[in-house]
């Protein structure tokens, strides 16, 4: 992470395969080189399908607000690298989040056995809230306009590389690695508490029911829109005035931004990546 370099819009560049930029390339042989431990637990996800939200259920599940979730490949000069962050948390388990594609995530969580939460979104919402993102956030490459932005999602062209290849990768690693729940945003929205029940026997936590309940209540999305601890205010880049970062928390809200030759390319495009997966995906509840 180079000290002195203003932060400023990067371009994509192929890494490996996979549309990156700088911010989580810049620190890599440290991320490659991560050491994890048995009880880390990893949450996954493709940028914007959830990650805030799961990091704070986890957050609560474990520990008083003021731990924090270091985000793994990040290197920006404001605050430590994320493996910094990460090599010294005092926590066990440690929570650390990622939104590496699964073929770049670190070996050693593999070897760890670490427990893996992994978060999907369905394609039409992520991108959605990924177009908001991009226009709002200092350190993402400019979206351009929405039809731009959504040509370019449809082939790939996002940090962190394709959804398609993102959330079908890890789907698959999830029929080998037996240490990886895979939930859904849209089951999260629909019914925390029962996604908290699931999540809480995965972990091995007998949290009980009336604590719980508290944290199905404080992690709704109005309580975390207003917490300056989860609603990302404090952070610099981010320009709040273009979108806020808890922006609407809804799914569907695609259906207010694509048009219907849109929506029709999308599903085509949608069909065609998604062939060889048996993921699958609600984009209404
Ligand atoms: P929208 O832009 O659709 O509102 P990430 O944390 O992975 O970047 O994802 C951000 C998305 O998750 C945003 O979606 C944000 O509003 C949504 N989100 C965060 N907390 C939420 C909550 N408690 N309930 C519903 N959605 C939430």
């Amino acid at each position: 992470c180079l000290p002195m370099k203003p932060l400023s819009r990067p371009e994509l560049f192929d890494f490996e395969g996979v549309s990156m930029v700088h911010y989580f390339t810049d620190n890599w042989e440290k991320v490659k080189n991560f050491q994890a431990r048995p009880d880390d637990i990893l949450i996954a996800t493709y940028p914007k399908a959830g990650t805030t939200w799961v990091s704070y259920i986890l957050d609560l599940l474990y520990f008083p607000i003021y731990m924090r979730v270091p985000f793994l490949e990040s290197c920006f000069n404001l605050i430590p690298s994320g493996t910094e962050l990460a090599d010294n948390l005092p926590t066990s388990p440690r929570l650390i989040k990622t939104h590496l594609p699964v073929q770049l995530v670190p070996k050693s969580f593999w070897e760890q056995n670490s427990k893996i939460v992994y978060v999907a979104r369905n394609a039409k919402d992520n991108a959605v809230s990924y177009f908001h993102f991009d226009r709002m956030n200092m350190v993402q490459p400019e979206p351009g306009d929405w039809n731009t932005f959504l040509q370019k999602f449809m082939e790939g062209k996002n940090v962190f590389g394709p959804w398609y290849d993102h959330v079908s990768g890890w789907w698959e690693k999830k029929q080998t690695y037996s240490n990886l729940l895979y939930m859904f945003y849209e089951d999260l929205v629909e019914d925390t508490g029962r996604e908290l029940e699931h999540l809480c026997s995965f972990l091995g936590l007998s949290t009980p029911v009336q604590e719980r309940e508290k944290i199905t209540k404080g992690v709704q999305f109005d309580a975390m829109k207003q917490n300056k601890m989860t609603n990302y205010s404090t952070i610099p880049v981010m320009d709040f005035k273009i979108s806020p970062f808890m922006r609407k928390g809804k799914v569907g809200d695609w259906k207010n931004h694509f048009t219907v030759a849109q929506n029709e390319q999308f599903d085509e495009v949608y069909k065609q990546k998604m062939k060889n997966t048996t993921v699958k995906f609600r984009t209404e509840i």
